[in-house]
């Protein structure tokens, strides 16, 4: 960890176990980095970040003492301080509720609510490096939307998105995904969680069953969930989601499926299997939601053709996200909508969303264009198979100890699997106490099939200290299974 981190952390532990209990003075921030040996600007980030967090309080001329309202309070203990009539209703409709209550349940050593619990460390699954994006370039590039000042990029988004991107993006998917599709298919959105809520509001009834695979991207089940869908959780297998006899009893309304990449366990789902589901989808008057997060970034063979390209009955709708190429606080995603939806997509978006940001649209329309995205790609894409490598081979060793490291040829992020009495709950826990976040992959998974394992990014954990961070993980995955 960075020294602030270390400060930071260490200062936060001591609060939260309450050694340094409400109301007591911290050290002046310039005593501190002497007795530490530190830069005083490092002592200050911790400082900056304790404060932000509520952790504690600055009193103007007499220094820093830890806060009498806690976060963590706050969070165990919301009705004190939260706005919330005495039964807990903040007057929102059965559908709303569900929302909120799901975003305070994250499964088990998921990020939840807490800011802390939101840092990204080495191996935090899902986080790329956006360290590298051309910041430089992309601010020319905005600069230059802003000083031509088209006033029509000012206002809310009509229609789907800003057309320029709506064509980039839809020449880029026809060669580099094989997706079949005119532009007016192409609607803009803010990312994969919108572009999932707006189906799922679209194209079903509270109560409805949507199948999802098992295991599942958490936040996936979580907006299906909001949205009052009752899920199906159906088995993958290594030729991906593998429905049996019994789930086709259970019909559903929505497949939602990752067929280039199964997240998290990372197959590719067969041929077969993308017939089957297609077939079956268009007999039960079923949509399947292709959510093809990260295929940019396949590192051998050939790729992968998305399932949408197949589909001739119009039952797919493709999902795409810039979160992992640009970075994620972007929030800009694409869907392609089949035929005949959209009309009533573009309807559904603008009327629900009043989606905007036209200006930042158009400028990721100019970096597309004059082919930044595409040298961008290349250069992550060589990055990631260098720390997949280094990654793979620093974790080799668990091996040994009898677990089982996924195949990864794409992606971010890659699974150690456990034989099924080990409790991933608990070594991902211990590799959190050295500072390295990696999730239990039975919380990723529903009903009584429970996976054992651990997710690893790789994205984000700098080349040149991957090697380290991956022994050490290696140790505690032996020492956990032995
Ligand atoms: C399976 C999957 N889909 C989609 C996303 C991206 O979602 P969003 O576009 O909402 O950032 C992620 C990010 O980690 C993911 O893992």
């Amino acid at each position: 960890m960075p020294n602030h981190r270390r400060v930071y952390e260490t200062i936060r532990r001591a609060i939260t176990e309450q050694v340094l209990p409400s109301g007591c003075r911290l050290p002046s921030t310039r005593s501190l980095a002497t007795d530490l040996g530190m830069s005083r600007n490092t002592v200050l980030a911790a400082f900056d970040q304790l404060l932000d967090e509520g952790y504690v309080e600055a009193k103007t001329g007499s220094g820093t003492y830890v806060a009498y309202n806690q976060p963590d309070e706050f969070s165990k203990n919301p009705g004190v301080t939260s706005p919330l009539s005495a039964d807990g209703n903040i007057g929102l409709s059965k559908r709303g509720l569900a929302a909120s209550s799901t975003l305070n349940n994250h499964p088990g050593d998921h990020p939840s609510n807490h800011p802390s619990n939101h840092e990204v460390q080495p191996f935090t699954s899902g986080a790329d490096d956006y360290s590298k994006f051309p910041f430089e370039l992309w601010r020319r590039l905005l600069n230059r939307q802003w000083r031509t000042l088209n006033p029509a990029l000012l206002d809310s988004s009509h229609d789907g998105g800003y057309l320029p991107l709506r064509q980039a993006i839809a020449d880029y998917l026809r060669v580099s995904r094989a997706v079949n599709l005119k532009v007016d298919q192409v609607l803009i959105t803010s990312g994969t969680q919108q572009s999932i809520d707006l189906c799922a509001r679209l194209l079903t009834d509270h109560n409805d069953c949507a199948w999802v695979e098992n295991p599942c991207y958490w936040a996936a089940r979580r907006v299906l969930e909001a949205n009052g869908l009752q899920l199906h959780p159906v088995a993958v297998d290594n030729e991906g989601m593998a429905p049996t006899t019994q789930d086709f009893r259970v019909k559903p309304r929505l497949i939602y499926t990752t067929p280039s990449h199964q997240y998290p366990k990372g197959m590719v789902m067969s041929y077969g299997r993308r017939r089957l589901l297609l077939d079956y989808a268009q007999n039960q008057g079923a949509w399947i939601i292709e959510d093809d997060y990260d295929s940019e970034f396949r590192f051998e063979g050939r790729p992968i053709s998305s399932l949408q390209g197949m589909d001739q009955d119009g039952r797919v709708l493709y999902l795409g996200t810039f979160s992992k190429v640009m970075y994620p606080g972007i929030r800009l995603g694409y869907m392609v909508i089949p035929p005949q939806l959209v009309a009533s997509f573009k309807n559904g978006l603008y009327e629900l969303q009043r989606p905007g940001q036209v200006m930042i649209q158009a400028a990721l329309a100019d970096f597309i264009e004059e082919g930044h995205f595409a040298s961008h790609i290349r250069r992550m894409r060589q990055t990631y198979a260098e720390r997949r490598r280094l990654l793979q081979a620093a974790l080799a060793p668990v091996a040994n100890a009898g677990a089982r490291l996924s195949p990864v040829d794409s992606g971010l992020h890659l699974v150690v699997e456990f034989d099924a009495h080990i409790d991933d709950v608990h070594v991902a826990a211990m590799a959190a106490e050295q500072g390295l976040r990696v999730y239990a992959l039975s919380n990723y998974c529903e009903g009584a099939k429970q996976e054992k394992g651990l997710i690893i990014g790789y994205a984000y954990a700098a080349t040149e200290h991957i090697t380290q961070y991956g022994n050490k993980l290696a140790e505690i995955i032996q020492t956990a299974l032995r």
